[in-house]
């Protein structure tokens, strides 16, 4: 009996542990002082792809950026974006790096594991997009657009929740002095793959950061 329950601890402990370090938590955004947003919007820009920043962003630039991108702004139910008749957001927000590749999970601000695989050399078009040190990429996510019955519109909505988050991006990365850069030329079939989506989600966009 006492053998039992010292692996059955063992286990739960294992467990518990595995569950943890599934889902690592961002520290949190930074929501006030800063560059004032009208000087954001007068740097906003694209880093040229050719010469795009190396060096990795911090986890607190890279918490301020998703934060900024679909993070909640108000209480359990607001976001950075607007989203159809406040729903929550149905565009999902993946990070590819060198260790791997994590989904944002906006209700607990935290990285989700989703793959210990080094996904960037193989999700661009371009050559660059391989050495961007983060690449985010947005994901239309059919089941939570599920209360929009209509697939125009489905498609639609996602493109313009794509489009408020990744101008959030740009603005958050203009404020810090990160290099950012949109990029619809992606190799979808295999980021579909690497990210094990289901069949009706969409890959609508990259957007590459770095400093
Ligand atoms: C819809 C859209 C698609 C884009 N696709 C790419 C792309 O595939 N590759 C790329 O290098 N840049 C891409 N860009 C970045 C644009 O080339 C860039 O925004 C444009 O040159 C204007 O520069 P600016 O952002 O500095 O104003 C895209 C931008 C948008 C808005």
């Amino acid at each position: 009996m006492k053998k039992f329950l010292a692996l059955f601890l063992g286990v739960l402990m294992a467990l518990t542990a595995s569950a943890a370090s599934a889902n690592v938590k961002l520290p949190d955004p930074q929501t006030s002082g800063g560059m004032g947003l009208f000087e954001a919007l007068k740097l906003r820009s694209s880093a040229p792809g050719g010469d795009f920043p190396t060096a990795m962003l911090s986890d607190q630039e890279l918490s301020n950026v998703l934060w900024a991108a679909t993070g909640l702004n108000r209480g359990d139910k607001g976001w950075t974006v607007p989203m159809d008749r406040g729903l929550p957001p149905y565009v999902d927000v993946y990070a590819a790096i060198k260790d791997g590749v994590f989904l944002y999970d906006w209700k607990s601000h935290s990285l989700v594991d989703v793959s210990k695989k080094d996904i960037r050399p193989n999700i661009g078009l371009q050559n660059f997009v391989a050495s961007a040190p983060c690449s985010l990429i947005f994901v239309a996510n059919m089941e939570s657009l599920s209360a929009v019955t209509d697939d125009a519109l489905k498609a639609q909505f996602s493109a313009v929740a794509a489009g408020a988050m990744t101008q959030d991006v740009y603005l958050a990365a203009a404020a810090m002095s990160l290099g950012a850069r949109y990029i619809h030329s992606i190799k979808e079939s295999e980021i579909r793959s690497a990210l094990s989506l289901a069949e009706g989600d969409s890959v609508i966009c990259l957007m590459l950061l770095g400093k």
